[in-house]
């Protein structure tokens, strides 16, 4: 079975998580060992097909490093769960447009190593995938990466919440490419928003009228620092309606980031609050707290994204793949409820 072969633009904690688990997992041999992962083979892949052949970056501690040891480097903080060998990929200077905000400039040390040519790298290393896991406020960047993906002739992975495959626009380019694109805004596997929104059909369903929510972060990525600056935090709008869908009605609702504590490392703490009446108008409130490590939260889910992409690319699927957006995103093109796009996913894996 020939490997699927992807490049990573943002050489940051998902990274880090994301070629650190395809090491974990490359010793599991049974499906059954392979606890935390959702599927431990999906479309006739295990993740060691996954290979990461080229990876992109702006930080001097990252760029021009073999990528085994930059997905280490300071500042990202993501747990280190194994050794990864060195694979000859070293990380690449990518142009830096937006993609260090007012917030994260103090943290990111910008290199001034010479851009790379990226279509070049990308067609050298014979990428197939290419994987956005920018920061989120990097909306020039990452719509500049999309079109490299179009240049190169590489399938798009929008794990950002800039719109990309929700965007029309967009998809009708991959579309004319001949290439799939999906996204936007990853889902985590252990997910806030996915959480969220199974509380509140659960006592929508059991005719509970909700009548105020939140679910509000609080975590120590440089991620978090960059959702601080709310002229680059999409992602609240994004939470904000993706929750919103899972009820039938209006009601008040907020989602999104909100705060960096820097000695939180990689860990997210995530506060829920539901306010609601059911039988005879009693109320009935919920106060809720849990705790998940931010970078491995998008790794079982990543893996099951770009093994389906590569089936995309082999069905020849061209511009968003629906059933793929609404399975690993945020926000799909379409929004669907949680039951329907696992049925849409498992059919198209079908
Ligand atoms: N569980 C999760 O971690 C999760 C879930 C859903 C979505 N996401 C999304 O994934 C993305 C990555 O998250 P992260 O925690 O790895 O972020 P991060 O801040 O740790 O990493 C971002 C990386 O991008 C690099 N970068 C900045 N500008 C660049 C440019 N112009 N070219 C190339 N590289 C550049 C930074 O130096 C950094 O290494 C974010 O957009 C986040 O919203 C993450």
């Amino acid at each position: 079975m020939p490997k699927v072969k992807v490049a990573l633009i943002g050489v940051g904690n998902c990274a880090s998580s994301f070629i650190q688990g395809i090491q974990y997992y490359e010793k599991l041999q049974k499906p059954e060992d392979c606890i935390g992962l959702r599927n431990p083979v999906l479309a006739g892949l295990s993740p060691k097909d996954i290979q990461v052949v080229a990876a992109f970056d702006v930080d001097e501690r990252k760029v021009g490093k073999e990528l085994s040891l930059a997905i280490f480097a300071q500042p990202n903080n993501a747990p280190k769960v194994c050794d990864v060998p060195a694979a000859g990929v070293k990380v690449s200077k990518g142009p830096l447009l937006d993609g260090v905000g007012n917030s994260t400039k103090a943290i990111i040390q910008v290199s001034n190593a010479p851009d790379a040519d990226v279509v070049k790298v990308l067609k050298a290393a014979g990428a197939e995938v290419l994987v956005n896991l920018l920061p989120s406020g990097a909306t020039k960047a990452s719509q500049w990466y999309a079109e490299q993906a179009l240049l190169a002739g590489c399938a798009f992975v929008n794990a950002t919440p800039t719109f990309i495959a929700s965007d029309p626009a967009w998809a009708k380019r991959f579309e004319a490419a001949k290439l799939p694109l999906v996204g936007d805004d990853l889902v985590d596997q252990v997910g806030s928003t996915a959480l969220h929104k199974t509380l509140l059909k659960l006592l929508s369903d059991n005719g509970v009228r909700i009548n105020e929510t939140y679910q509000l972060d609080v975590g120590g990525g440089t991620e978090s620092v960059d959702t601080l600056d709310r002229s680059r935090d999409a992602k609240r709008t994004i939470k904000t309606e993706s929750v919103a869908a899972s009820i039938p009605y209006k009601a008040d609702i907020v989602a999104g980031s909100t705060d960096y504590v820097d000695f939180l490392q990689n860990k997210r703490d995530s506060y829920f609050w539901i306010s609601g009446v059911y039988f005879c108008n009693a109320p009935m409130k919920i106060d809720l707290k849990f705790q998940t490590v931010d970078a491995p939260n998008a790794g079982s889910v990543l893996f099951d994204v770009v093994r389906a992409v590569k089936l995309a690319l082999n069905k020849k699927f061209k511009g968003a793949v629906e059933p793929v957006c609404a399975y690993g995103f945020k926000r799909p093109p379409q929004m669907v409820s949680l039951e329907v796009a696992e049925k849409e996913f498992a059919k198209f894996l079908s």
